[in-house]
């Protein structure tokens, strides 16, 4: 099969980078093998955890002149239907712990949250016994804050983009003596964010257990930025200087990340973030994600929204006999830049990506909004064959 044509691919090298760069103890005080071991054993005692699948896809890698693509499907997390509920959740568990001195019943966690960050905390404050607020803004969908609230959780809706919510958080938490359970870091705030990621690197680290045979490349979406430092972060740790190639991928109307590379530090990006890709809609780097990120991810691109709707209908059809796959709109960044960079033979080039290519990406949510999905795609998840 022919792929459609992905348009209107960015891609920078980010100078900062180098393939020596040592994970140092800057890197190891933020994840560590040790909270690696700590975050897999507690999370692996949780009811009904089990490692995602990570799917062969060879229609699709022949499609796109690469050798294997391989699909980290997160769909089926925990039935909350995303990679989050890793992070969130055991950010609370090791929140409560820090406090022997106070019931859970005593404590209220509070969060902003696009919609995947705030479920998990909302699951983890329902499993561990405390209270929970949680912060969504003007345009996360009704279907997205009932998902929340069915968790127990108050739900406050505010006017503005996710950046605006997360400090209305902020400023609750202050007022009323809540901790805030953010999945993004700032000075001064670190230990929580630390734990969300560490949470992720779990999903890593599975990745890298099920794969038959190591990498060449890696493209990973990016919001904050957590999720992509968690990976390169265990990529970086495994295989030292010999990783494979990392790709940060953002939607190019949220793109904190490719601007910070270029920039050469964070920088902001103003405005009303308006892509589809509700989990990647964010303004501000993560400060964690970003020493990790900086001296270790050597490309950053972006894609716009039409290139992840094209990608979530390739994957639900399945190509050339490749199973079907239900993935969300925040989900398919990271292979809707893989697929455009194959299909553009300077951004191949620059990533030497060839037929000896190995692929790693991470489908980090399925339907999460299922009205928003049924629209996209055109059918509803249920009746992508092999959906749960
Ligand atoms: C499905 C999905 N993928 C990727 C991300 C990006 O994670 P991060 O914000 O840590 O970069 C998010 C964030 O909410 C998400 O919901």
């Amino acid at each position: 099969m022919t792929l459609p044509t992905l348009h209107g691919l960015r891609l920078i090298a980010n100078p900062a980078a180098s393939p020596d760069a040592l994970y140092g103890p800057r890197q190891c005080a933020i994840l560590s093998p040790a909270g690696l071991a700590a975050a897999r054993r507690e999370i692996a005692s949780w009811p009904g955890y089990a490692p995602t699948p990570l799917v062969a896809l060879p229609g699709l890698a022949a499609a796109a002149g690469v050798a294997d693509i391989r699909y980290k499907d997160e769909s089926g997390r925990f039935g909350l239907g995303s990679f989050k509920a890793l992070g969130g959740a055991y950010a609370v568990l090791r929140l409560l712990r820090s406090r022997p001195d106070r019931h859970p019943a005593e404590i209220t966690v509070c969060c902003a949250t696009d919609g995947n960050h705030g479920r998990s905390v909302a699951w983890g404050a329902r499993q561990f016994g405390c209270r929970c607020v949680i912060f969504i803004h003007a345009t996360v969908s009704e279907g997205r804050r009932a998902a929340i609230a069915a968790y127990g959780a108050e739900v406050i809706r505010t006017a503005g983009t996710y950046d605006d919510s997360v400090r209305a958080a902020a400023e609750a938490a202050a007022r009323n003596g809540w901790h805030v359970v953010s999945d993004t870091s700032y000075d001064g705030y670190r230990d929580i964010p630390r734990d969300v990621m560490q949470g992720y690197t779990v999903m890593a680290e599975e990745a890298l257990e099920q794969i038959p045979a190591p990498p060449t490349h890696v493209f990973v979406q990016g919001g904050v930025g957590g999720l992509a430092a968690a990976v390169c972060a265990q990529l970086w740790q495994r295989y030292g200087a010999r990783r494979p190639v990392f790709v940060v991928a953002e939607p190019d109307r949220a793109d904190c990340l490719f601007r910070s590379a270029a920039a050469g530090r964070r920088v902001a990006v103003p405005g009303d973030l308006n892509t589809l890709m509700a989990g990647l809609a964010c303004g501000e780097v993560s400060e964690l994600a970003w020493e990790i990120l900086e001296p270790a991810a050597p490309f950053f691109t972006a894609i716009p929204d039409d290139a992840a709707v094209a990608v979530m209908r390739l994957l639900a059809d399945g190509v050339d006999g490749d199973p079907p796959l239900v993935a969300g709109e925040s989900a398919v960044a990271g292979l809707a830049v893989a697929l455009a960079a194959a299909q553009d033979p300077p951004a191949r080039a620059k990533l030497g990506l060839g037929p000896d290519a190995r692929v790693l990406v991470f489908g980090t949510e399925g339907a999460t909004d299922p009205d928003l999905y049924e629209e996209l795609v055109g059918r509803p998840a249920a009746s992508v064959a092999g959906a749960a």
